[in-house]
């Protein structure tokens, strides 16, 4: 059938690929506006194509792209209605007060309490304890000021429970609800100093017409919450689950939009968490808050090394390093394993450390410093949950691995800290004077770090150059053996 654009030509050659189908296939219906009425968002990483496609081209995930209306355009402004630009002099900064949480790890994380106004996202996976650390918050929160609490997840009779269980928040604002407009016109009209959203999946907006959850959902959610808490000064925590599957959109959406993004990791079936800023408008990313889940709530570990830091002393394969996470030097157990394998590839698994870390210093134990780890398998776990990325805990799990191979204990009472390079060489790891301190704190009575690191105090500092130094120092060379 001859296809027959009616009067407007102009507007048919300005049509995508799509939109000139559809109109193949109804040659009468020149509806602009329906061939451009759905677009297809990625549910990992929220960009959107016009077609439908079975990988995103912008992220590579499969089968992540789903069907939601398009956002209708902007409307053209008259020149009149532009905007002034401000000196960056003229602009009035006053610096922001923070709300102290009460909760102290929290406070840490956010860098020393909750901006005014801001939007912090709170991610983790589905019991982790999101719920149960910001009810917390607004408990103290709710004893100076006026707090709010939306919830989609649970009943108002669910969240009372909780909040006895933790030790009353008689004074906390419930609103159990999950339609986006009534949420916003809630807050606006009452206007909470801080509010908890739990969970930005559970809001939906009716004139979208995607499901709870989608991309559309999550973003219109995050937008227009954002926009209340800048205009009405709400300080607002997001809660959001991470989920691998599409059907939920991934907080990944809403990273850019908002002020923080803290990570609540751990095991759910072991009782520490570890809450990280991956994202702070306000502060530092590298802070660390540590929790233990108990019957009363989660309590703060002020003194994280003390639960974490305890090595299994005369047991090869264990070994105390010290890392740096933000200002707080952390003393770690890094254990490893090794095991015979008759793969062509021997596996190299971690658990809470970088796995290109992991080979990378397995490639150099076995090129320099005498660990040949070819036909072996290699199994290494941080203790309590925790992630390292810092370059200072290598050497740790070098050792961790050397010892394991060796099966040879590493002395007790020594901990270890320092960067490991290509060539097997020892780098100085970022601030010793720190990390020794808590060396010394903990009662440790060695310190095993690269050259150049000073004495201080009652803690014996032993300085290694290599790897192959280290390696040595570090195990007790009676009744050491290859393995
Ligand atoms: P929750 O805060 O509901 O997790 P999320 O909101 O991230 O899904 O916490 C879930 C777990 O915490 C649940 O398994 C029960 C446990 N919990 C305690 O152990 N002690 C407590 O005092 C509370 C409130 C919860
Ligand atoms: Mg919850």
């Amino acid at each position: 059938m001859p296809i027959r654009f009616g009067s407007a030509p102009s507007t048919v050659a300005q049509l995508s690929h799509r939109g000139a189908e559809v109109l193949r296939r109804r040659p009468y219906d020149l509806g602009v506006a329906k061939a451009a009425a759905v677009q297809y968002s990625c549910s990992e990483c929220g960009a959107a194509t016009a077609r439908w496609l079975g990988r995103c081209p912008s992220c590579g995930s499969f089968g992540t792209l789903l069907e939601e209306a398009r956002p209708t355009g902007r409307v053209g402004l008259a020149p009149a209605e532009a905007r002034a630009l401000l000196r960056l002099a003229e602009v009035e900064a006053a610096d922001a007060e923070r709300l102290p949480t009460g909760v102290a790890e929290l406070d840490r994380v956010l860098g020393g309490g909750l901006v005014p106004s801001s939007l912090v996202l709170v991610s983790g996976d589905p019991g982790i304890g999101k719920s149960t650390l910001l009810l917390m918050a607004l408990q103290t929160l709710s004893k100076e000021r006026r707090v709010a609490l939306v919830t989609g997840e649970e009943s108002a009779a669910q969240v009372k429970l909780r909040a006895e269980r933790l030790g009353g928040a008689e004074d906390v604002l419930v609103l159990a609800e999950t339609n986006l407009d009534l949420v916003c016109e809630t807050l606006a009209r009452e206007r909470p100093e801080v509010c908890v959203i739990d969970s930005v999946q559970t809001l939906y907006a009716p004139e979208l017409g995607s499901a709870p959850g989608s991309v559309a959902q999550v973003r219109e959610a995050a937008g227009r919450l954002l926009r209340l808490a800048k205009e009405e000064g709400i300080a607002t925590f997001l809660v959001g689950h991470v989920t691998k599957d599409g059907a939920v959109a991934g907080p990944r959406v809403l990273e850019h939009l908002v002020d923080c993004v803290l990570q609540f990791e751990g095991d759910r079936y072991r009782s520490h968490r570890v809450l990280r800023a991956a994202k702070n408008r306000f502060g530092s990313t590298n802070e660390l808050g540590v929790f233990e889940m108990t019957s009363k709530g989660l309590l703060g570990v002020a003194d994280p090394s003390e639960v974490f830091g305890r090595g299994e002393p005369d047991q090869p394969g264990s070994v105390v390093a010290c890392a740096l996470e933000g200002t707080r030097p952390l003393l770690l157990e890094i254990q490893a394993l090794v095991a015979p394998s008759d793969l062509a590839m021997p596996r190299r698994v971690g658990t809470g450390v970088d796995p290109k870390r992991l080979a990378m210093i397995v490639a150099v134990l076995g090129r320099h410093a005498g660990v040949p780890l070819g036909q072996a398998d290699v199994f290494v776990n941080v203790a309590g949950g925790v992630r390292i990325d810092e370059p200072g805990a290598d050497l740790g799990i070098a050792l961790a691995i050397a010892s394991a191979a060796r099966r040879a204990a590493v002395r007790g009472g020594l901990a270890c800290f320092g960067e490991v390079g290509l060539t097997g060489r020892l780098r100085p790891a970022s601030q010793a004077e720190r990390r020794l301190g808590e060396c010394a704190k903990l009662g440790l009575l060695e310190a095993l770090a690269p050259e150049g690191t000073a004495d201080r105090g009652k803690l014996r500092v032993t300085s290694a150059a290599t790897l192959r130094q280290a390696v040595a120092l570090a195990l007790d060379a009676v009744g050491s053996q290859e393995g």
